[in-house]
């Protein structure tokens, strides 16, 4: 299922985040603000259970989370939502999961990751900002349901068609959230229009 976040905020920053005058520091900045409106939609079924308070008056009824979400930020690119996110939810735990695209097969190729022991049943957010051929992302979903994850969240920022679809048919019960659906791929396995390469546009490795 693909859900695009509509709000007027993310527009302004998705053609912020395209501008390739934009600095940088801006980049950073933008990616990190485009994150945090994400983060309301994406936790929008977030389990919550009865947790009663007492206020400076009398008791009330009150709630917390069930099980904090685990961000799981791929790479360098998804590194840049994390802010957001936890601006959202200072609780969350992060979990990196290392991986890059080759750049001649452009297959992702898995180097790093940390799976948070005895954590499988709480909700995974698997970050990246960038969904193109779709490759990294059912790999890094095809690692997370190995480890034992179940309710899995893809959050990007910019998706070609190709990779909603390779995510769709490998991964059907993951919900891909996305702030912008793009035209397609150019021969490289670039998004268009998209915003170039999103980690050499946040660590200024141009
Ligand atoms: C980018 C991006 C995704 C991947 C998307 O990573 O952050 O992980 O490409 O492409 P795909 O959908 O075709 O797999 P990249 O390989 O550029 O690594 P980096 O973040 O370290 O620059
Ligand atoms: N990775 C990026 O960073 N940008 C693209 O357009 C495609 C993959």
């Amino acid at each position: 299922m693909l859900i695009v976040v509509e709000h007027p905020l993310v527009k302004v920053h998705i053609a912020t985040l395209r501008d390739k005058g934009t600095s940088v520091d801006q980049f950073r900045n933008t990616l990190t603000a485009v994150s945090r409106l994400l983060a309301y939609p994406v936790l929008d079924e977030l389990p919550i259970e009865r947790h009663d308070v007492t206020t400076p008056l009398s008791e009330s009824v009150g709630y917390r989370l069930t099980k904090e979400p685990i961000l799981v930020p791929v790479l360098r690119a998804g590194l840049g939502m994390v802010e957001g996110f936890r601006d959202v939810i200072p609780g969350a735990i992060v979990s990196h999961l290392g991986m890059y695209r080759d750049h001649e097969t452009l297959k992702p190729v898995r180097y790093y990751s940390n799976f948070p022991s005895h954590r499988d049943d709480h909700p995974f957010l698997l970050l990246d900002p960038m969904l193109a051929t779709g490759g990294s992302a059912v790999d890094a979903l095809d690692y997370l349901k190995h480890e034992g994850a179940r309710d899995i969240r893809l959050v990007s920022v910019i998706a070609a068609p190709e990779g909603v679809h390779f995510v769709s048919t490998r991964h059907e019960d993951v919900p891909v959230f996305t702030a912008q659906l793009d035209t397609g791929l150019d021969p490289r396995g670039y998004i268009i229009p998209g915003l170039g390469d999103a980690g050499d546009r946040q660590f200024g490795t141009l």
